[in-house]
């Protein structure tokens, strides 16, 4: 009971008074989470198919991951990049060994690890003349001022301007405009081969096949953000294995440390003296600790074939949301990858979205009319179900 021992207005005063309010306002303190569900001060519990925006991958307070959080708080939690210790090096051979068996430099964050990504595209760029990075339009790529630069909505730049120089946008899933766009000064492609923020969008097979072969021919790099679509979301541990097109570096964060923060990026070994010495560093960058926690979750991957588990409730699900569809002419498109889902909506969706969490399923948007789900991974039938039930009940009374 005292755990819960938490007064709501208190919290929301507090809030009101001293925390910048650079995020809209929120109403729903919550205390408590376990798995899919969270609590809040109240003892009200929800069905969370949002995963704190696909962090909370393997559920909120994931055994394995706890455990590990505490004997390593109870161990090592800190030591600089000047010394060694060992989870940093074992978790960068993991990751390695689960992609494209490359290098790893840790940060904290997706903008971190984004910005990390245009540091080595440039500094590749650097001898060959080549510093432009091509984008998407509607891409997200962080908040600091050069992921700003590289996302591909003006909302999110207005007010901070000028611009980092050096970025262009093309339309996504449009090769003829990529190649178009493409120059002598071009150093890399950067692209999320799943939109997350600009509305859940897939890029297509043959589109991502071919902007590989066209950064090979033209000899410059690929670089793919897995913020997002990452760790497992789409069935498989990245993106890009899922669509089977391998990129030259790519980027992390998010679910690494299932809540704990730690960001990475991954090049290939080709590229293992692009950033020399000297040229890239982060204080907290690969901590024990959150190292402790990114290989608990990739263990859980391995032991409990949480990739297995999430191809079998995507299923389950995108049936119940087709049917939800043919129901539903608001409805127009469901789409996505494995459980990372969104439902196209011919209206605006933040009353479904409400409606939802007040039939205590959390669940998030992506833009004015998409409807984005992201259940952990770790979801089960009933609870697949449960969420099914509830958004046909929203949609039945929309
Ligand atoms: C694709 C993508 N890249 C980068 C980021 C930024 O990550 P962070 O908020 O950890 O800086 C996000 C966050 O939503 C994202 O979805």
């Amino acid at each position: 009971m005292k755990r819960n021992a938490v007064n709501r207005q208190e919290i929301l005063d507090l809030h009101d008074a001293y925390v910048m309010h650079t995020y809209f306002p929120a109403d729903l303190v919550l205390v408590r989470g376990a798995m899919s569900r969270v609590w809040d001060a109240n003892g009200v519990a929800y069905l969370d198919f949002s995963s704190g925006i696909s962090v909370c991958n393997l559920g909120h307070c994931h055994p394995r991951v706890t455990e590990a959080i505490q004997r390593q708080a109870a161990t090592l939690v800190h030591v600089s990049n000047l010394f060694l210790h060992p989870n940093q090096p074992r978790l960068a051979a993991q990751l390695a060994a689960m992609t494209m068996g490359g290098r790893v430099f840790f940060c904290n964050s997706g903008a971190e690890a984004n910005e990390g990504l245009i540091k080595f595209a440039r500094r590749w760029g650097h001898e060959r003349g080549r510093y432009e990075i091509i984008a998407m339009q509607d891409s997200f790529h962080g908040r600091t001022l050069a992921t700003l630069a590289a996302t591909g909505r003006d909302k999110y730049r207005k007010g901070f301007q000028p611009d980092l120089a050096g970025f262009t946008h093309v339309p996504f899933n449009s090769l003829e405009a990529a190649a178009a766009a493409v120059n002598e000064r071009t150093a890399a492609i950067l692209l999320e081969p799943i939109q997350g923020e600009g509305g859940v969008i897939p890029a297509d097979p043959a589109y991502l096949a071919g902007i590989r072969r066209l950064c090979d021919e033209r000899g410059i790099l690929l670089l793919f953000d897995e913020v997002q679509c990452g760790m497992g979301r789409t069935g498989s541990l990245f993106a890009y294995q899922h669509y089977g097109v391998e990129p030259d570096g790519f980027s992390m964060a998010k679910a690494l440390g299932n809540g704990f923060p730690i960001g990475a990026i991954q090049v290939r070994q080709a590229h293992k003296d692009a950033l020399p010495a000297g040229t890239h560093a982060s204080t907290f960058g690969g901590n024990p600790l959150a190292c402790a926690a990114a290989l608990a979750v990739l263990e859980t991957f391995g032991r409990e074939d949480v990739l297995g588990n999430c191809r079998r409730m995507a299923a389950r699900l995108w049936q119940r949301l087709h049917a939800l569809k043919a129901a539903h002419p608001a409805i127009t498109e469901i789409r996505g990858v494995g459980l990372m889902i969104g439902i196209v909506v011919n209206r605006p969706v933040k009353e479904l979205k409400a409606a939802a969490q007040a039939r205590r399923l959390l669940i998030l948007t992506a833009g004015e009319n998409v409807l984005r789900l992201l259940p952990p991974l770790t979801i089960d039938e009933a609870g697949i179900d449960e969420a099914a039930d509830i958004l046909a009940d929203v949609f039945a009374h929309a």
